[in-house]
């Protein structure tokens, strides 16, 4: 029996030949949460079980939250839900979703506090512009993150077509500190024993990617924003690459909107378009979260 549907049985009222128990889904889209782990006082992972019918394309993201509470007066109660971008691969067999937790936030107040056994309501319906197939082929991919924007590049760090579409596939990652990168570096180190797509992918895929990690308010091995560190030249020194350019180069951003302005204006003066869905480019955007 599945955990996490709720068991009706209506067996008095159904006649006897008929086997009758009846899943009931005690929330609308309802999942039920199968891990969660939690880094800081802002930020953790879980996982839940996956709607059998649900399809998606690494990079995308869809609609997850909890029940609201009831309304004073009449006692209803409806879904409180958020944009969230699956932090897992297509392939995999549950959903894993990477959250910051606010403290006043409506839904964030009280998802930081679900434990395993819970259910989250998932609307399975993907949509995004990180997606393969919004960009056009090139050599290189570059995945440019702030703070949960890592989420989708947790994704399609684990998806296979990132490995076969290119040779080489950089991420950095931008936050305030250092405990703040532990999901992404910890996610990075542990594609080198993953022995599902080591074998799948390719033994020793993972020499593929470099990582660049780097904090702004805190000490680590790398300090400053990755804009500023881009236009020193620093970042391109130390990866040991060229500045981005339109033959070669792909990127997908995910960060705050101020940080995906600053770095649409600099890929427009590397000379590479933005892409879409019904319009393939070199470079897809999108918002780490609202405002
Ligand atoms: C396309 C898209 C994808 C998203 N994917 C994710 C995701 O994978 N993980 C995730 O944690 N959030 C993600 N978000 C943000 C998410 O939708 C919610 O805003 C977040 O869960 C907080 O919800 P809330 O109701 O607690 O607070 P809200 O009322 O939604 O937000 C309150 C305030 O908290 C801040 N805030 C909200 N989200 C974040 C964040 N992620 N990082 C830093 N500050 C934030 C903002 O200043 C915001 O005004 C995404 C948003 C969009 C538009
Ligand atoms: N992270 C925390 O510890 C913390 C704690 C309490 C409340 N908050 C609140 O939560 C909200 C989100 O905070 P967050 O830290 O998750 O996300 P954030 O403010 O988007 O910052 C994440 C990272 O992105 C960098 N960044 C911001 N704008 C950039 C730009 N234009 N170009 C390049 N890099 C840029 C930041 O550097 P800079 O540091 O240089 O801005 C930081 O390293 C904010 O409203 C904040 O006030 C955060």
């Amino acid at each position: 029996m599945n955990e996490h549907v709720k068991v009706t049985d209506t067996t008095a009222a159904a006649p006897a030949t008929k086997p009758t128990v009846k899943a009931v889904p005690m929330l609308p889209d309802a999942q039920t949460v199968t891990e969660v782990q939690h880094y800081t006082d802002r930020l953790f992972r879980f996982r839940c079980t996956r709607p059998a019918s649900l399809r998606f394309r690494s990079g995308e993201f869809v609609m997850i939250g909890l029940m609201g509470e009831p309304h004073p007066e009449t006692g209803k109660q409806k879904p409180l839900l958020r944009a969230y971008s699956i932090a897992s691969p297509s392939w995999d067999e549950e959903m894993e979703f990477y959250s910051i937790k606010v403290e006043d936030g409506p839904l964030t107040s009280r998802l930081q506090h679900i434990k395993v056994g819970d259910e989250v309501i998932l609307r399975p319906k993907p949509v995004g512009t990180l997606v393969h197939d919004a960009l056009i082929p090139g050599k290189r991919i570059w995945f440019f993150a702030t703070g949960t924007g890592f989420a989708p590049f947790a994704s399609l760090l684990r998806e296979p077509q990132t490995y076969e579409d290119y040779d080489e596939i950089i991420i950095t990652h931008t936050c305030r500190e250092a405990d703040e990168l532990i999901y992404g570096r910890e996610l990075i180190e542990g594609l080198k024993d993953d022995e599902l797509l080591n074998e799948v992918i390719g033994e020793g895929f993972w020499k593929k990617i470099k990582y660049y990690p780097t904090t702004t308010r805190e000490e680590s091995a790398k300090m400053g924003r990755i804009t500023d560190l881009m236009r020193s030249g620093e970042a391109f020194k130390e990866l040991g690459v060229e500045p981005l350019n339109p033959e070669q180069d792909r990127a997908m951003i995910c960060g705050n909107l101020a940080f995906n302005l600053e770095l649409k204006e600099m890929f427009e003066e590397y000379g590479l378009e933005e892409g879409a869905n019904s319009k393939p480019a070199h470079y897809v955007v999108e918002k780490a979260f609202l405002d």
